[in-house]
């Protein structure tokens, strides 16, 4: 049994403490946070400064539920205990913190949680592009349309600031679709991006919407991401193929071949919190502790997310300053 600790108990956190409660093999020993009354909620050990809680629990692995800028420090300093990491996203939000979290993996095992990467359906898509099924692919287009209003932004100081959140909608709600893209692509060759501010100008520091084209040889990616639409719309992610647009809304997956339609089902987990952050979560945590357990590499360990973070930090420096 893998004693757990857990850093930041806000509104994600939720997933991961109901997750280990679930696993055989994980318990969750004890929560840190800054707030004393969220550092209790779980009922486990309560902590408020979480580097007591690495030095006293004997912990075998620490989720970061943390804002992000955050998750570097905590895992250095886990991994300087022996403690493994199992980070939220983003891993980072600069190069220096990116090199932080690949340091710690040389002593731990870090995951990193893109729960979506377990989504059946993108398993599905990354196979058609293994084994040629459709042909070669030929481009990908994207949308996350979202709503985060100043309300959201309020609730909670570290998002919507550079030195704390790193970005808006394309660290933060987009990034997964980012991930899943690049994962297609391989490292972009070309990488280009305009950002804008159009709904809470003066209220955030950052981007509510990012525009982004990325090539790789002869396949572009085309990627809308914004937090200023009504609603959280399904995200849509489609792949061109010679023989066919495969098309992902939420979780229909939809095979367009001939002209025909055809709806491809795939079992997924239940949800457990919010729709938006999908039903990965409990196979992205099994399979961290999977392969602790088996002494393989985690399939989300920080190498496998070295050409989205790249992608990612790339597309910051380049539309920070006109922000
Ligand atoms: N994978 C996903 O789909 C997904 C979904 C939501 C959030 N997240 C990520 O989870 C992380 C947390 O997001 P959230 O929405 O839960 O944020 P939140 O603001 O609700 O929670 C963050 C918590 O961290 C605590 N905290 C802040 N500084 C701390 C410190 N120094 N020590 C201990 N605790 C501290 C805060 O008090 C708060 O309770 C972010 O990185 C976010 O991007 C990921």
């Amino acid at each position: 049994m893998y004693r757990v600790g857990l850093i930041g108990c806000g509104g994600i956190s939720a997933v991961h403490a109901h997750v280990l409660g679930e696993l055989e093999n994980t318990e969750l020993a004890a929560c840190a946070d800054i707030l004393p009354e969220r550092a209790g909620r779980y009922g486990c050990r309560a902590y408020t400064d979480w580097l007591t809680m690495l030095d006293r629990e004997k912990l075998d692995a620490v989720h970061l539920c943390t804002p992000h800028h955050l998750h570097p420090i905590m895992a250095e300093e886990a991994a300087r205990r022996g403690v493994r990491v199992f980070t939220e996203k983003p891993p980072a939000i600069d190069a220096e913190g990116w090199e932080a979290v690949k340091r710690a993996a040389e002593r731990v095992p870090v995951g990193i949680c893109f729960q979506n990467r377990y989504h059946p359906h993108i398993q599905a898509c990354r196979r058609f592009l293994r084994e040629n099924t459709y042909g070669a692919l030929l481009g990908i287009r994207a949308f996350v349309t979202w709503n985060r209003t100043a309300e959201y932004y309020a609730a909670a100081s570290w998002k919507g600031k550079w030195a704390t959140e790193g970005g808006g909608a394309l660290i933060n709600q987009a990034i997964h679709t980012l991930d899943l893209i690049v994962a297609c692509l391989g490292m972009p060759e070309q990488i280009e991006a305009t950002m804008m501010n159009h709904h809470l100008r003066g209220r955030i520091e950052v981007e509510d919407t990012a525009e982004i084209y990325l090539r790789k040889g002869n396949v572009a990616a085309l990627l809308y991401a914004s937090t200023a639409y009504s609603q959280d719309a399904p995200v849509l992610i489609e792949w061109h193929f010679e023989q066919a647009v495969i098309r992902l809304e939420g979780d229909v997956m939809t095979v367009i071949r001939d002209g025909k339609k055809q709806d491809i089902a795939c079992e997924t987990d239940p949800v457990i919190g919010r729709s938006y952050w999908g039903a990965g979560h409990k196979a992205c945590i099994a399979d961290f502790y999977r392969s602790i357990e088996a002494g393989e590499p985690y399939a989300n360990d920080p190498a496998s997310c070295e050409a989205t973070m790249q992608t990612l930090l790339r597309l910051y420096a380049q539309c920070r300053a006109a922000l």
